[in-house]
């Protein structure tokens, strides 16, 4: 351990480095403890001044934020709908998932967030090129900055998130997903990184999560391509973990996704919440320079009021009430 502290001393010292280990420390001291701001459908869904466009979708209905009950308490289930558009990512829809990921952030009840599309057939058509085509240039740039820092939030976010793909994802959809720990897709979904021959490249993360996914090769056959794959050689190359046959309702995905999210629920939040950050910023650095960071990880678990919980009930022998802090 001291070799590899002073082993990121001296990355630091030499290169300029960020300091990984003081990074992660920061991140893991930023205990967020904001009351939940959003409950229920309502979430995300502030009225914006009745505005509305004929028979399209009202705004704040793109976006359906439920927080389940019962057995599935402690999920939350971010559903694109904007059939309209095939959920195609505009201002508006970017600002709602902006809105709920940051209330998302804060909620302490929240334990696992599942991303999904409300619409059939569809889970996100990429940008919305339609809507881009009216944007000036300067307003294009702050409209990608935006969804940017949106899906970086959501990769972000200290709890796990599922994507289920139910149908097409294509450009920024599949970004969006490849933001999420675990993508799960019907074997029907088509997946493909560049969405056609327009002279766009993946500008919300897709260049740098694919090859991080898939390896960089693979990846680059890809985005070189512009191929799109199905479920099936989907899993096979790793960009999904799980491919389920599509059922009648077309929410095959979306169900294998909350049987995995069940199973993530009885986990310590704490717990899971150090594992992730310590997993997400490992993985960008050397080994050495990772183990630190686990280490550091590791020793803000201890003193939690979840470690203490799990233990007792340990020798207690029940299941632990886990609270999260
Ligand atoms: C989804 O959008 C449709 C309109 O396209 C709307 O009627 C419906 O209420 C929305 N669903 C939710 C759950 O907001």
């Amino acid at each position: 351990m001291a070799a590899a502290l002073r082993g990121i001393g001296l990355l630091r010292a030499r290169l300029g480095l960020p300091a990984a280990a003081a990074a992660t420390s920061a991140a893991l001291g930023r205990a967020p403890h904001r009351a939940p701001a959003l409950r229920g459908g309502a979430a995300a869904a502030r009225p914006s001044a009745g505005r509305s466009y004929g028979s399209q979708a009202k705004e704040e209905e793109e976006l359906r934020v439920r927080y389940l009950d019962d057995e599935h308490k402690g999920i939350v289930v971010l559903g694109l709908n904007r059939s309209h558009a095939k959920n195609a990512l505009s201002k508006n829809l970017v600002k709602m998932m902006s809105k709920a990921v940051d209330a998302l952030k804060s909620d302490k009840k929240v334990r696992t967030v599942i991303f999904r599309s409300e619409v059939p057939g569809i889970f996100c058509a990429g940008a919305d090129l339609k809507e881009r085509a009216k944007m000036h240039s300067s307003e294009v740039s702050s409209f990608v900055s935006r969804a940017r820092a949106t899906i970086n939030e959501l990769a972000n976010l200290p709890v796990p998130t599922i994507a289920a793909i139910d149908g097409t994802a294509l450009g920024g959809g599949l970004e969006l997903a490849l933001a999420c720990d675990i993508r799960v897709a019907a074997s029907s979904a088509k997946m493909g990184l560049v969405e056609t021959k327009l002279a766009i490249i993946p500008g919300a993360g897709g260049t740098q999560r694919l090859p991080r996914t898939i390896g960089v090769s693979l990846a680059k056959e890809l985005i070189f391509s512009a191929r799109v794959v199905d479920g099936e050689e989907a899993k096979s190359i790793g960009l999904i973990s799980h491919v389920v046959e599509q059922n009648e309702a077309g929410d095959a995905a979306y169900k294998r996704a909350l049987a995995l999210a069940k199973e993530f629920l009885p986990q310590g939040p704490v717990a899971m919440r150090v594992a992730k950050l310590a997993i997400n910023q490992g993985m960008e650095v050397d080994l050495v320079t990772g183990l630190a960071i686990e280490e550091a990880c590791y020793a803000q678990t201890i003193p939690t009021k979840d470690r203490i919980e799990g233990l007792l009930a340990f020798k207690e022998k029940r299941p632990p009430r886990y609270k999260g802090e």
